[in-house]
């Protein structure tokens, strides 16, 4: 994602893709097969969203572009590293060679398959044989599973912890009237939530076609939620459904158009920055790419240790113990300090962003897709040490993901997005197993599925569902 310049739109980037290679090809001709690529890679509106720019986009709407990139030039082989879009080879029409850790992804997307380790190629055959009859056991097909049951046993132990108070507290909010539909169950209404979003939405100008002229697009439309201290907020929804700038609205990254944000009963939606500023140390925020997240320049240690210089401690000893002490608590080791981020791999980076969200105490953190860039089996280092880290510091969490097995074994309750608005939001056992919305049960049949002929059917069937809106 990072091949995308941020100054240029998107059209002209695919365009100067192709002009570099074939010049004798007009501007004109270069932009109708960028249209072209666009529409194949399943961005709407090509002709439309042809003047964006990056920014503008999504994160898997980027990575998609950067698809369309590599098709511009009609390639015979298109070489896919790590994307995290399955890619339907049979409509893009070449050869492809696809490098990745996800199971699922390589399930619907590849007719044969090579198993590397160490380096060398230990497997190699059809993709329904090897994934239905592996010879090296490497597989952990079971991990939603496994976490369902992680899960579960937590709530077990929490209910018995808490004993009779917890039913009595339901009970009593059950029984109240006019019933809320924001508040989770197990919450009495006296308390105060540490979150009160109350119908936000957003809406930005978008370029629109030939003459330029600018339309109102509502990226995110009259989301509403409680969100109390110390629980669990999942957001799942599919790519550009607006995950990504409810959190921004929440961080007051973006003001929101319309509706109103209310962090521990203060009204923050309209806030200047300089009022802001004491509220920054409170909310922070987790980003999806570990890469790209830390400065190259900086040592661990300074990434980390800044903010605390920032907030006016100049004892660098005590600034150096307090990162050091955070460092180990993140399961790194405190002689980390002095290295650059390059040293280290992308489950570590984002131990280290962790630990950077976590030096000014926040009291809630916001996830943004923290482990989809991680393969499966530090994915679940990650999500534990999250947990872990809740329990405490009494953290209080957004988790926005596009995979529903990682989702449900974080959160209490989980938000479904859908073009901007919450079509359905409940108890996280509750919409995995009685989904109230079709588009639900659809985002539930798009969770890794690893049986290949399986996962082609369903995503051929998604296509269609797709096309017909
Ligand atoms: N600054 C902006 N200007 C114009 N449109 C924007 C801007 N930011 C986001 N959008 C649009 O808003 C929609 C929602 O984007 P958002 O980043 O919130 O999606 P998302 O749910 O996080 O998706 P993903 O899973 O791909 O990250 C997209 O259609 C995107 O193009
Ligand atoms: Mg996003």
């Amino acid at each position: 994602m990072q091949s995308l310049h941020p100054q240029y739109t998107i059209g002209n980037q695919l365009i100067e893709a192709l002009r570099v290679h074939r010049p004798q090809i007009s501007r004109a001709q270069a932009r109708s097969r960028a249209v072209e690529s666009l529409e194949r890679v399943g961005i709407a509106e090509p002709e439309k969203r042809i003047n964006s720019y990056p920014y503008e986009f999504s994160g898997g709407m980027r990575q998609r572009v950067v698809i369309a990139m590599g098709l511009m030039c009609d390639p015979k082989v298109l070489l896919a590293d790590e994307p995290t879009t399955a890619l339907d080879v049979t409509v893009l029409g070449m050869a492809l060679i696809l490098v990745s850790h996800d199971l699922a992804v390589v399930a619907g997307s590849v007719d044969e398959v090579v198993v590397m380790r160490h380096g060398q190629a230990v497997e190699r055959g059809d993709v329904r044989r090897v994934l239905s009859h592996p010879e090296h056991p490497r597989v952990e097909v079971s991990r939603a599973q496994r976490r369902a049951q992680d899960r579960a046993d937590r709530a077990r132990k929490a209910r018995e912890e808490k004993g009779e108070a917890t039913v009595a507290t339901e009970a009593r909010a059950g029984s109240e009237e006019g019933f809320d539909a924001f508040t989770p169950l197990s919450r009495s209404r006296d308390e105060e939530p540490l979150l009160r979003v109350r119908d936000v939405s957003q809406s930005f100008k978008v370029r629109g076609g030939l003459w330029g002229r600018s339309t109102d697009f509502w990226a995110v439309k009259g989301v509403s939620f409680d969100l109390y201290k110390g629980e669990t907020l999942g957001v799942v929804g599919e790519s550009g459904s607006g995950k990504s700038t409810l959190s921004r609205m929440i961080m007051r990254l973006l003001e929101p158009t319309e509706g109103t944000v209310e962090f521990e009963g203060q009204d923050i939606t309209h806030l200047s920055d300089r009022r802001m500023r004491p509220l920054r140390n409170e909310v922070q925020m987790v980003f999806q790419n570990p890469y790209s997240s830390l400065n190259p320049r900086l040592t661990i240690g300074q990434s980390i240790g800044t903010a605390l210089k920032v907030q006016g401690e100049r004892d660098g000893r005590r600034n150096r113990v307090r990162v050091q002490e955070l460092l180990e608590r993140v399961g790194l080791e405190p002689d980390h300090y002095n290295r650059f981020p390059h040293a280290f791999s992308g489950g570590q980076r984002q131990r280290i962003a962790i630990a950077r969200a976590l030096i000014l105490k926040p009291k809630l953190i916001i996830c943004d897709e923290p482990v989809s860039a991680l393969d499966v089996s530090t994915q679940d280092q990650v999500l534990r040490l999250l947990s872990e880290l809740q329990d405490d510091f009494g953290l209080t969490y957004i988790f926005v993901a596009h995979d529903l097995a990682v989702v449900r074994q974080v959160s209490d309750r989980v938000a479904v997005m859908r073009k901007g608005e919450v079509v359905e939001m409940g108890d996280s056992d509750g919409i995995y197993e009685n989904p109230r919305s079709d588009y639900t049960r659809r985002l539930l049949t798009a969770a890794p599925v690893l049986d290949p002929d399986e996962a082609r059917r369903l995503r051929a069937e998604r296509a269609r569902a797709g096309s017909e809106g």
